[in-house]
């Protein structure tokens, strides 16, 4: 045991995506995202990626920065249309080595690489092909993924097929607020189920490719629900929630099917959906190594019969809300990660994305006091290291994110990072919460800050 409580050999690490930090957009492949950018009204302020945090040319600027923060490791993730710009056929090679200089950069300071496949940035040329709603792009994700795991595979040994495949199905096709921006039901779950068999599929190309102590898993977002009053209809709808949120995704990798109830719930709203057969699910729930787990916040819900299809609404919360207005509820993460353990067994976790954005204060001084967010950052901590006291395999944390950077349809208004970053200059600066990280990963190995 660490000294502050965690297991031995606990990763402390932060966490980004490629679209969101790298910037040099002219130097890879389009991506779902540059299109969804360019459509009016979609994304704040009418930002784009093209710079983002420059990260591409700064790289040793930012491994150095993490070094500085003494973290054992770091979550990034590899934009597809960067490497193989059309999304399959000839690689990009500048791609391929600039993601081999980072994996060469973080062993020459002693950090760990976890490397995602897909973080949400399809490659353009695929989305024209039928995208995510088409089942060839599971071919194509496999393929992708293959490439990685052989130009890779010398450097990375943990590795994660999907961040949120959740986000991709319903926020990205049933609610429209992502790229592609689409809202169809039918085909948000035929999104859902092809990035699912992408996965399966690329999962059992890994065990031809590459052999322990590689690991492979899915990261797959959390948001416990907690119904607004006793009622039989608020209950129901916090079940349904559940379903939807939280166990869709969960139950057809690690239990090979899709929850009855909600199927059922689904086709009764939307008519007979084709999710594939019992094969399908057979590659979807090939054995993983870990659960990447994301949690933000909690959801309290309550039924509402004309919210179709899923006949629920969201409560105004009434405890703390972060600047993106989620609730701050750490013993929901406690409470999630005994839940997994007891429901789908003792599967090894690692928290792949946990954290908070508030509106910082402009530096002074260089110094960014951001006390909400550390209080997060260590609330948070704190509900892990009981988890694993009270038994739960959890093996590292990743706080979100490392920097300031591209928040998706909320541009660069929204800053989650623990090192602030000026987009005029392109100047670092660890805020507070980083500091007070960098004292705790001390602390956990020494004993003492
Ligand atoms: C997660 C995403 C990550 C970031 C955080 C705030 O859903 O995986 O890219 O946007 O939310």
């Amino acid at each position: 045991m660490t000294a502050n409580g965690f297991p031995d050999r606990f990763s402390f690490g932060v966490a980004t995506a490629a679209i969101q930090i790298e910037g040099a957009s002219d130097t890879r492949g389009e991506s779902i995202w540059d299109t969804f950018c360019r459509l009016p009204g979609r994304v704040a302020g009418g930002h784009t990626p093209a710079v983002a945090c420059d990260h591409l040319h700064r790289y040793e600027e930012d491994l150095d920065l993490m070094a500085s923060l003494g973290v054992d490791a770091y979550r990034f993730s590899i934009s597809w249309p960067r490497v193989l710009p059309m999304g399959h056929g000839a690689p990009n090679r500048s791609g391929l080595d600039f993601y081999k200089r980072l994996v060469d950069g973080l062993h020459a300071r002693g950090i760990e690489p976890v490397a995602t496949l897909y973080h949400w940035d399809l490659p353009q040329a695929l989305e024209d092909a039928g995208g995510w709603p088409a089942r060839d792009t599971a071919e194509r994700f496999a393929e992708y993924a293959s490439l990685m795991f052989e130009e890779l595979g010398g450097g990375v040994r943990r590795w994660i097929t999907h961040n949120e495949p959740w986000v991709t199905a319903f926020l990205g096709h049933a609610y429209g607020t992502k790229a592609p921006g689409r809202r169809d039901w039918r085909e948000a779950l035929r999104v859902a189920h092809h990035a699912l068999l992408s996965h399966g599929l690329a999962v059992r190309a890994f065990r031809q490719i590459l052999a322990p102590p590689a690991s492979i898993g899915i990261t797959l977002d959390f948001t416990p629900a907690r119904p607004l009053t006793g009622s039989p209809g608020d209950r129901e709808a916090a079940e349904r929630w559940d379903l939807f949120r939280n166990r869709w995704f969960l139950d057809a990798v690690v239990r090979g099917a899709y929850p009855s109830e909600l199927l059922a719930w689904y086709e009764s709203c939307l008519g007979p959906l084709e999710l594939g057969g019992k094969e399908d699910l057979e590659v979807i729930s090939e054995p993983i190594d870990f659960l990447g787990c994301n949690y933000y916040s909690r959801a309290v819900v309550y039924g509402d019969p004309q919210a179709r299809p899923l006949g629920l609404a969201h409560a105004v919360p009434e405890v703390p809300t972060t600047g993106m207005g989620w609730e701050v509820a750490p013993d929901s993460l406690f409470d999630l990660l005994l839940r997994i353990k007891r429901e789908y067994g003792d599967i090894p976790i690692l928290i792949t994305e946990n954290g908070s954005a508030y509106d910082d204060p402009v530096p002074t001084n260089g110094v960014v006091e951001d006390p909400e967010r550390l209080a997060y950052l260590r609330d948070h901590l704190e509900a892990v290291g009981r988890a694993a006291a009270s038994g739960v395999n959890v093996q590292g944390y990743f706080a979100w994110s490392l920097l300031d950077n591209f928040e998706w349809e909320h541009g660069y208004d929204k800053r989650f990072g623990i090192i602030y970053v000026d987009y005029e200059t392109q100047r670092r600066i660890t805020k507070q919460s980083g500091l007070w990280y960098r004292d705790f990963i001390v602390q956990s190995r020494n004993g003492s800050p």
